[in-house]
């Protein structure tokens, strides 16, 4: 009985309750009608007359033993938030909950997509991580361009089946994907997150968003082309945004264009956003280049197509006056807070 005892002690000296559910165990096990303190005290009536003064005494004690530990985790758990629910005052006022906040980056990508929807354009994804086919060779980058340069590029990989692996540097990688994958007519829109080697600064990042568009028929002309992006310019910008091509390179269109807007902070008066030029270059575009096509099996002499590819940070920079691009990824809630009433 006395090692009985002992061992009893131990246990209450060590036991702690995380919840109300287990201190309630406790109390059964040890002080319950059918717990071990009855059982001791049924025994203690066969213990020998003699030994009966000493079982008597370290009996009780034990007793007090447990039911002070009791008391006291009891008394703690009242105070504490972890109070069984059915203790807990339901008259209180409920607990207040944070409202969050779209990311800025979400609310002008989701922006972009549907101005695009609405032409009739389609949305697609492909990966983060791609081979050297996907987002340079088969969009006719030439072997020994800066692009490929460990300065620019993360690599992953040397060597594999399509060359070295690593991390897409733009979304124009999905475009190749696409063409592969089906038959013209194409006409679709690819927002994704893209990765280039660059020192973190107010102006550049190591990781940025883009949407690149795709549009690939019978008799698609630059003509399309332009007409496209004015109307998207003024869905996304406001009626009366104008707009300028101006003539550029891209090894994967041509002719190859880059697109100016008047900026939409100044509206053309000229300010520190556009450097007092009164024009923000927005995106690139072009022609599919032929060799495109015929990398990824289509007709060239049968099909025509324009491709475009803007960053989704510059846009949402000029959309709300954003002048430091770590403030997109810093989670700082001051600033995400502020788009709270743009939830939609
Ligand atoms: N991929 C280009 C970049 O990351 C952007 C671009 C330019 C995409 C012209 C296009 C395009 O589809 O036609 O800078």
């Amino acid at each position: 009985m006395q090692e009985k005892i002992n061992q009893y002690t131990a246990e209450i000296n060590s036991f702690q309750s995380k919840n109300a559910e287990e201190l309630e165990s406790f109390r059964i096990r040890f002080l319950g009608t059918k717990g071990i303190i009855k059982d001791l005290f049924e025994e203690f009536k066969t213990v020998s007359s003699e030994d009966k003064r000493t079982f008597g005494k370290v009996l009780n004690e034990f007793k007090q033993l447990a039911e002070a530990k009791y008391q006291t985790l009891k008394d703690g758990s009242e105070t504490d938030d972890n109070s069984s629910k059915s203790e807990q005052d339901l008259t209180l006022p409920g607990e207040g909950f944070e409202i969050g906040a779209r990311h800025p980056l979400s609310l002008v990508r989701k922006e972009i997509i549907e101005i695009f929807k609405k032409l009739g354009f389609n949305v697609a994804e492909g990966p983060e991580v791609e081979d050297d086919w996907h987002n340079f060779s088969a969009l006719n980058f030439p072997e020994e361009h800066p692009a490929r340069d460990m300065q620019d590029t993360f690599f992953i990989k040397k060597g594999g089946e399509k060359g070295d692996i690593a991390l897409r540097t733009h979304t124009s990688s999905v475009q190749v994907r696409m063409m592969e994958a089906g038959k013209p007519p194409f006409r679709a829109i690819m927002p994704g997150r893209v990765y280039r080697n660059e020192a973190i600064s107010a102006r550049a990042h190591c990781f940025f968003h883009q949407v690149e568009g795709l549009y690939i028929d019978e008799n698609v002309s630059f003509a399309d082309l332009k007409q496209t992006l004015f109307y998207f310019v003024q869905e996304l910008f406001g009626e009366g945004t104008k707009v300028r091509f101006r003539p550029s390179y891209f090894p994967f269109t041509e002719p190859s264009a880059e697109m100016d807007i008047s900026c939409s902070i100044c509206k053309g008066d000229g300010c520190q956003f556009c450097k007092h030029s009164g024009w923000v270059e927005i995106l690139g575009c072009g022609m599919v280049d032929p060799n495109v096509l015929e990398n990824t099996n289509i007709d060239s002499k049968k099909y025509t197509g324009y491709a475009f590819g803007m960053g989704i940070e510059r846009i949402t920079n000029l959309k709300y006056q954003i002048k430091d691009l770590r403030l997109f990824s810093e989670n700082d809630i001051r600033f995400l807070k502020q788009f709270q009433s743009e939830m939609i």
